[in-house]
């Protein structure tokens, strides 16, 4: 009994390591190491399949953006990550992604962290259509036709000045402020344009001091419209807008010419005029919106 007693605790000790070390071969022959998810180019996606944008072009389209460490950018459909990463890692911006693919996050996320950039390259899983991107001051696109008219509504809601870059896809009738390509692919560039539409009343100060009205007729970042001084028609033209920068001529008495750009802030606009008699600055106050 006695010795019994002695050799059990022995008896169970073998027959742990016994139990431990089939487990650990079992562990081994049931769950080998989990193969990393491979991409291939034409996978099916959401709304777009996945083609990767080359490495030249992304770096073009990021450099068209202007793009520099305050920036934060944001890649709609990012797919392996790369535009995160560059704009992350070579432009030192803020940079987030967001992917439907969930494979595909995880696979941008390890990308990410094998360039070192983690901590400035976060991914997103979710649907471009359900996740905001308001705070973007670049946002780059690689999807379609029908899905770049179906962001714009809400990319023109975006604040004056945030730039927009798409690889081979247009926005239909509003056209790029910029295009460029790299190894034959295109990419087009826009910039949100500040809300102008509405009648102004502009004063130019000083000594010459003169005061017009002007109505702004604007279609993205194109304005047409008319103006009156002293309350007659006079000539507007050339009404064009960069972001939150407006430039426009009037045209007084058939040859007084007088070139605007201005500054727009919300319903104010400050800014510098030039004419024959040199350079002034000048206020407008928005009195109505355009219906
Ligand atoms: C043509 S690829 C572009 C990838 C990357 N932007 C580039 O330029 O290399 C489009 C990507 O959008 C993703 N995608 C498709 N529909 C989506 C949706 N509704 N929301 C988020 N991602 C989507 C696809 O999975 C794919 O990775």
């Amino acid at each position: 009994m006695f010795s019994n007693w002695r050799a059990a605790p022995l008896a169970a000790a073998a027959l742990l390591s016994t139990t431990f070390a089939v487990n650990a071969l079992n562990a081994q022959g049931a769950a080998p190491p989990a193969k990393e998810f491979e991409p291939s180019v034409g996978q099916e996606g959401k709304d777009v399949i996945w083609v990767p944008t080359p490495q030249s072009l992304v770096e073009r389209m990021l450099q068209m953006a202007g793009t520099k460490p305050n920036d934060i950018v944001y890649d709609l459909g990012s797919g392996d990550g790369r535009t995160v990463i560059t704009a992350a890692k070579k432009f030192g911006a803020t940079a987030t992604g967001v992917e439907y693919n969930p494979d595909m996050v995880a696979l941008s996320k390890r990308n990410a962290e094998k360039e070192g950039i983690a901590g400035k390259a976060q991914f997103i899983q979710g649907d471009i259509f359900q996740t905001d991107f308001s705070k973007a001051t670049v946002l780059t696109l690689y999807l379609l036709p029908s899905l770049n008219v179906k962001l714009r509504p809400t990319i023109l809601n975006m604040k004056p000045g945030t730039r927009v870059v798409s690889h081979a896809f247009t926005m239909d009738d509003w056209q790029a402020d910029q295009v460029d390509s790299s190894e034959g692919r295109t990419a087009y560039m826009w910039i949100v344009p500040a809300k102008v539409g509405g009648t102004w009343k502009l004063d130019v100060p000083g000594s010459g001091a003169k005061s017009y009205e002007a109505t702004f007729l604007q279609q993205y970042q194109n304005v047409g419209g008319s103006a009156k001084a002293d309350n007659k028609p006079i000539q507007f033209s050339n009404g064009k807008l960069r972001g939150e920068n407006i430039t426009f001529t009037l045209v007084e008495d058939g040859n007084v010419r007088r070139d605007f750009t201005g500054r727009v802030n919300g319903d104010r606009i400050e800014g510098t005029v030039k004419g024959a008699g040199g350079e002034s600055k000048w206020t407008a106050v928005r009195t109505a919106e355009s219906k």
